[in-house]
């Protein structure tokens, strides 16, 4: 894959939350690479601009991009299932199940009305947004990922610290036939 490049234009094909930025000028846009290559593998996962890994999904049609690691312990999700859950395409985290959904990061999850009730009946509800969603741009066939620097906290954050991935990371398991 290509070095980083950056870029101020934008052409969105994806939403994502608010950003923060003070300066007037737009957010920088970090290449990924391009889509043709990305297509054919399926997914892509990039450290972008030094200090974020994210995971760009090729699914059905359309880009998705969202922070590598799984809010709810750090799971890799690069390995992880795509499944439509309620209507809504999820990730599947290959660690414990957590369903995410690919275009809002919000956690899925099935609430039962009453457990002493059978047989169990059960909605799916959403715990809200827990993993954090970068804005992908695509220009004449190379694709971009916008950080979204929102400053409201997301719980995936937790596993883009420096110290997450120089110190933590390496205790992580990788699945034997993703080695
Ligand atoms: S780490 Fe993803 S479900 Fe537990």
């Amino acid at each position: 894959m290509s070095s980083e490049e950056e870029t101020s234009q934008t052409s969105s094909s994806s939403s994502s939350p608010p950003l923060s930025s003070s300066s007037s000028h737009p957010p920088p846009s970090h290449f990924i690479g391009k889509k043709e290559d990305i297509v054919k593998a399926g997914r892509v996962t990039k450290l972008v601009n030094g200090c974020r890994d994210v995971l760009v999904v090729w699914h059905q049609g359309q880009l998705h991009a969202m922070d590598m690691r799984c809010y709810h312990s750090g799971g890799a999700l690069q390995y992880g299932d795509i499944e439509e859950f309620n209507g809504r395409l999820c990730i599947v985290c290959p660690w414990h199940k957590y369903k995410i959904t690919l275009a809002e990061g919000e956690g899925l999850y099935q609430a039962v009305d009453d457990p002493t009730v059978k047989p169990l009946r059960t909605h799916w509800r959403s715990k809200g947004v827990k993993q954090r969603i970068h804005k992908i741009t695509e220009i004449n066939g190379d694709v971009y990922v916008t950080l979204n620097d929102s400053s409201e906290a997301v719980e995936s954050d937790v596993y883009q610290t420096e110290r997450y991935r120089t110190v933590l990371l390496k205790a992580q398991p990788v699945p034997k036939n993703k080695k």
